[in-house]
């Protein structure tokens, strides 16, 4: 593989096909039932284990999910000269940066895999090393993913970007000052990208229309034990001022609450009963409305939450938003979930722009989905229209039948497992490789709900 970044723009020419192996054959129609445990999220371990890079000394992060998204940092780390090492509890990885070096495009490169994470060392590389290189970046095929919002905010910072055949090489020959950003949506990656290099910018950078993501406090939690000094002021702004130095933390990751929606959308797809462990309310508010409205019954506990139908599964519409709105990536397992409902629901996809495209499988499945590639538009929204969006129409309840399907991407190949599961017969998943980017113990957890499934290649 060679990278084309840098050829045409600052957009990644494409996805990279991720094509992780193994073979599913499913057997559905039952109910997944019984208890699974959720560790810390995705979305927070990955961006505190790069944070680390700006302590001079060691940090410990604990409930990290063993994930491939985590070895992929762990090696991209590893490559950047710091020490990664198991701690004696599970989840705990100790991460001392004292031998931080430059690495090459192609080790950058042959270590991120279809992760978009190297982005995210700009900063810290920046203040440690001067230089920072990014590859291709992969993620999800779920829209074009550009890093705009990221060079434009590394070049407020005093960051000089050059492109050329390999990737992009970044350098702060002036160091880091702070800076006044205003992001043109209120992205997720952009946000921790700012924060990543503020923290140790001269003065004080004024971040608006920052993402505020439960994952993206909990970053600045890490940063402050670190010894950061951000403030979060109302109306998705956030300060930071900059300091000479900060040391490393001990932090216990906010739990992944995609992967616990995307089991409460499994008991509610499958007519199951699944209490999640380690879940917590307040960071699912948004989530547990959308539920009981489409006809879930949840019970919180001190130790999770359990979810189940309450009766029959209800139609709805749904807008995806920034938090707190309803997070894109929850729609993949609801839209399962919906083709069981009695009537016409309605997804509008506002944050990605082939976030609905995983819709295919589920129609050769048996279900109606009826997608709108320009979205829909409707005075009752509660989202401002977005170029990109889309929104999938489906029509229930439809019986689904067993398949021959091929994972996609993350949270619509979990969906893809999720709906050969309520289907009826065998179905063959392909490439599912590609959950344990997120899901942890994937296949003993479902093993666990009463799955039945044999691993066939
Ligand atoms: N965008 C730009 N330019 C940029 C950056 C983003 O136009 O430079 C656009 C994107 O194209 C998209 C929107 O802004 O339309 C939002 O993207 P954002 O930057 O918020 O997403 P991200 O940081 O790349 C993270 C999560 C995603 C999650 C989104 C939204 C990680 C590693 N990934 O992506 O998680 O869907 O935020 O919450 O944190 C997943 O877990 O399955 C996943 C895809």
């Amino acid at each position: 593989m060679k990278s084309l970044l840098g050829v045409k723009g600052e957009t990644p020419l494409g996805e990279k096909k991720e094509v992780t192996g193994e073979v599913l054959a499913i057997r559905g129609g039952r109910p997944l039932t019984g208890r699974v445990e959720v560790k810390g999220a995705k979305n927070l371990a990955t961006k505190a284990m790069v944070a680390a890079l700006l302590g001079e000394t060691p940090s410990v992060l604990r409930d990290v999910p063993d994930i491939s998204d985590v070895q992929v940092v762990r090696s991209l780390l590893e490559v950047h000269g710091v020490t990664v090492r198991d701690g004696e509890d599970e989840g705990t990885l100790h991460l001392d940066p004292a031998g931080a070096v430059s690495a090459h495009f192609e080790e950058i490169d042959a270590h991120a895999g279809a992760s978009r994470i190297p982005i995210l060392f700009c900063g810290p590389l920046l203040h440690l090393l001067g230089e920072a290189l990014i590859p291709d970046l992969g993620g999800c095929r779920i829209g074009d993913r550009p890093i705009n919002f990221h060079m434009d905010a590394l070049r407020a910072f005093g960051a000089v970007v050059d492109k050329s055949y390999e990737g992009i090489r970044i350098t702060a020959p002036n160091g880091l000052h702070g800076a006044s950003i205003e992001l043109p949506y209120p992205s997720v990656g952009a946000t921790e990208q700012v924060l990543l290099t503020a923290v140790r910018a001269k003065g004080i950078t004024e971040l608006r229309n920052a993402a505020i993501e439960p994952e993206i406090m909990d970053l600045i939690a890490v940063l402050q034990k670190m010894g950061a000094i951000i403030s979060y002021e109302p109306n998705r702004v956030i300060l930071i001022e900059g300091v000479d130095s900060l040391r490393g933390y001990d932090h216990r990751c906010i739990f992944d609450r995609n992967e616990a929606a995307s089991w409460a959308c499994a008991a509610l797809a499958t007519d199951g009963d699944i209490f999640v462990g380690g879940a917590k309310q307040q960071e699912m508010l948004t989530f547990l409305n959308v539920f009981r409205k489409a006809g879930g019954w949840f019970d919180i506990h001190e130790d999770g939450i359990q979810f189940r139908r309450d009766g029959a599964v209800k139609p709805v519409i749904v807008e995806t938003d920034v938090h707190p709105g309803f997070m894109t990536d929850w729609q993949q397992p609801l839209i399962v979930a919906l083709t069981q409902a009695q009537g016409e629901s309605i997804v509008h996809e506002t944050v990605y722009e082939n976030r609905l495209g995983f819709t295919e499988a589920l129609v050769h499945m048996g279900a109606d989905i009826v997608v709108h590639p320009d979205g829909i538009a409707s005075p009752d929204r509660r989202v401002p229209r977005r170029a990109l969006e889309q929104a999938a129409v489906i029509n229930g309840p439809t019986p689904l039948r067993a398949a021959e399907v091929e994972v996609p991407d993350l949270r619509g190949g979990y969906s893809y497992v999720i709906a050969a599961l309520a289907a009826e017969g065998e179905s063959i998943v392909s490439n599912v490789g590609i959950i344990r980017r997120g899901y942890e113990k994937f296949f003993a957890k479902l093993d666990a709900l009463g799955a039945d499934f044999d691993v066939i290649g």
